[in-house]
């Protein structure tokens, strides 16, 4: 099966509030796609649902074939171990140090030594460009752009197949933003990795994605490459981001 995830009539509500309405993609292996939309329009509640963080919802969302809703308690571990996430703001522990950080899912649901795992989270630290001796630092003394850096290394660490990246260059100045672009186009290439981000971003959108999924109120409006959206799309998000020079 090529498909490593497929949506089918995805709806989810929030008491009367209808915030996702018949959402129907598929992912393939190695496809880099970016969900775009404006702020509130459903992206974060749409990842959520994607890894079983949202459970209630109506229609379908297998990944590996496997339908979310059956998982046994093995399949529901190698899904964990084989998919990253990197969520808005990076979310940090902030009572964690760096490499405890990195090293989180290890450190508490594993039998692997503290060593080992500091080990492991020097090796991915350096892969990403940061230095071996933040690892002992706490979060609050990294910048906003070391923040995000540890939060790509904790969802790398188990060298997973698939990457969330939600919101990944929001907040962070234009020079940190595209240092951070290059990097998950450089991890995409180096790990082989599934990558589906979310953004209000058109800029990384543009950078990141091959393929492009456009959601305005809930609902997926328009879809394409860059190329294809900026010839035919009437949507203000990509209109105005083309007006500017885009
Ligand atoms: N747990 C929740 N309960 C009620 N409403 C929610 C919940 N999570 C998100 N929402 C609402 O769903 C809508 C979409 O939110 P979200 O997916 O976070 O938007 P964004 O596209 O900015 O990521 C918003 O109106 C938000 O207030
Ligand atoms: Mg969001």
């Amino acid at each position: 099966m090529k498909n490593i995830i497929s949506v089918k009539n995805l709806y989810v509500q929030f008491g009367n509030k209808v915030v996702l309405k018949d959402i129907n993609f598929d992912i393939e292996k190695g496809e880099s796609i970016v969900i775009i939309g404006p702020s509130g329009c459903g992206k974060t509640v749409l990842i959520k649902t994607i890894l079983g963080i949202i459970k209630s919802y109506k229609g379908e969302i297998y990944i590996w074939g496997k339908n979310i809703k059956n998982l046994n308690e093995k399949e529901t571990k190698d899904i964990k171990e084989n998919i990253g996430m990197v969520f808005q703001n990076s979310a940090l522990f902030d009572s964690l140090s760096v490499w405890e950080n990195v090293g989180f899912y290890y450190l508490y649901h594993t039998k692997k030594s503290k060593e080992e795992i500091k080990k492991m989270a020097i090796e991915i630290l350096k892969k990403l460009g940061l230095d071996e001796d933040v690892i002992d630092m706490m979060p609050e003394q990294l910048s906003g752009g070391m923040k995000k850096r540890v939060s790509i290394a904790r969802a790398l660490i188990s060298n997973p197949e698939i990457i969330f990246y939600d919101e990944p260059t929001t907040g962070l100045d234009p020079i940190t933003s595209q240092g951070l672009t290059e990097l998950i186009k450089k991890i995409h290439n180096d790990f082989n990795t599934t990558d589906i981000t979310v953004t209000h971003d058109v800029k990384l959108a543009k950078m990141i994605g091959k393929r492009l999924i456009l959601i305005d109120n809930g609902k997926i409006v328009e879809s394409g490459t860059y190329e294809e959206l900026k010839e035919k799309s009437n949507h203000p998000l990509i209109r105005s981001y083309i007006e500017i020079g885009g």
